[in-house]
């Protein structure tokens, strides 16, 4: 047994479904399954009901996460066409501000251009900005953060011609990162008469086996991995009217040091895609004394049965995985061992910056 000892992982992208929707998941279950999976810090988005789009919301989630946290996180403000005057100033309170420009789980979606610059010229500089924004959004979006001066991140990139677009501004200087979801790296649409359409409904759906194989060939362009862990129940995922989702806080680690291990990723690029560059793209304080350690040798088939997660299944229920988290230590405490969680309800903090000890 090789035991590995390595930073806490930082997910920039997970639902966390509360408030509003906590039989699917809650910061308390979320959390746990994020320390299962070896991460430490979640950024929560804000498709939440009621959305994140104001104090009285945002509030609702912050007051959710300090009782039950058990890792560090982050949450999102949800950009919308109601508070382009009143965004900033909720700012320091956030992990960035997220812009819907695609039509996915959830009411927040903005389709005039108008109201993007609006928001994008309002939002401070230094605080960032994620994107949904697939095909023609995501060359909308570089647009409008080019003339207004500043960065943006591209959320779940699962096409050739998006990580190629990125690719090609990344090459002019334009100041733009990405990440990718594990499931758009080892799932395409060939997959999904085997899981069934149900199951399968994602945004960005299930791409090509060509789209798929470009996100690998471009994985030097990949800044993040990042889950988009986006709990549904199974009872609805199997219903008339799937909504779109996967977990994945549990099984992204597990995923990418398999592709270690298959030689397809060295062990630092996912380290630096799973801590340094989101610690970096999203301004986040280091966690002092936090570390994982992991048996990297170790085979195991990932299960429904044996989900952390609320929702209580995984897309990648009977696949085989190298490399199990053992333990998980925050700010000098042990955590989360072999299955045993011992991290309280509220030890985990917000990271914003309004949150932050002065
Ligand atoms: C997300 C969800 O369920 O909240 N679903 C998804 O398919 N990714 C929404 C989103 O991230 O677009
Ligand atoms: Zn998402």
């Amino acid at each position: 047994m090789t035991t590995l000892r390595l930073p806490g992982l930082i997910d920039p992208h997970v639902h966390l479904r509360e408030p509003g929707a906590t039989h699917k998941e809650d910061f308390g279950s979320g959390t746990r399954a994020a320390l299962a999976g070896g991460i430490t810090m979640v950024l929560a988005m804000p498709n939440t009901q009621p959305p994140l789009i104001d104090d009285a919301s945002l509030k609702l989630a912050e007051l959710g996460a300090a009782e039950k946290a058990v890792c560090d996180y982050g949450i999102y403000l949800g950009a919308s066409g109601d508070n382009i005057e009143t965004a900033a100033s909720l700012a320091p309170r956030t992990a960035g501000l997220k812009f819907y420009l695609d039509a996915t789980f959830g009411p927040l979606l903005i389709k005039d251009l108008a109201t993007l610059r609006e928001h994008v010229a309002r939002w401070p500089k230094d605080r960032p900005i994620a994107c949904h924004a697939e095909q023609m959004s995501a060359a909308a979006v570089l647009t409008v953060a080019q003339l207004e001066n500043r960065a943006v991140h591209i959320c779940h990139v699962s096409r050739r011609s998006e990580i190629e677009l990125i690719r090609d501004a990344k090459m002019r200087g334009i100041a733009v990162t990405c990440e990718v979801g594990p499931h758009h790296l080892f799932l395409s649409e060939a997959d999904i008469p085997r899981l069934g359409s149900g199951r399968c409904e994602v945004r960005p759906r299930l791409a090509t086996p060509d789209d798929q194989a470009a996100l690998w060939a471009n994985m030097d362009v990949i800044d993040c991995i990042a889950t988009d862990h986006a709990p549904h129940l199974l009872s609805e995922k199997d219903s008339a009217n799937p909504p779109p989702g996967f977990p994945g806080l549990e099984t992204s680690l597990p995923l990418m040091l398999t592709a270690v291990h298959e030689g397809r990723l060295t062990l630092d690029a996912l380290i630096d895609k799973m801590h340094t560059a989101p610690k970096r793209i999203f301004n986040l304080p280091a966690q002092l004394d936090t570390w994982i350690e992991i048996d990297v040798d170790a085979a195991w088939t990932i299960r429904h049965e044996t989900t952390i997660s609320r929702c209580g299944w995984t897309p990648f229920d009977g696949k085989t995985v190298r490399g199990r988290v053992q333990r998980v230590t925050l700010r000098g405490e042990r955590a989360y061992d072999n299955g045993t969680f011992y991290a309280h309800p509220g030890t985990g903090r917000n990271l914003a910056p309004a949150h932050q000890p002065v």
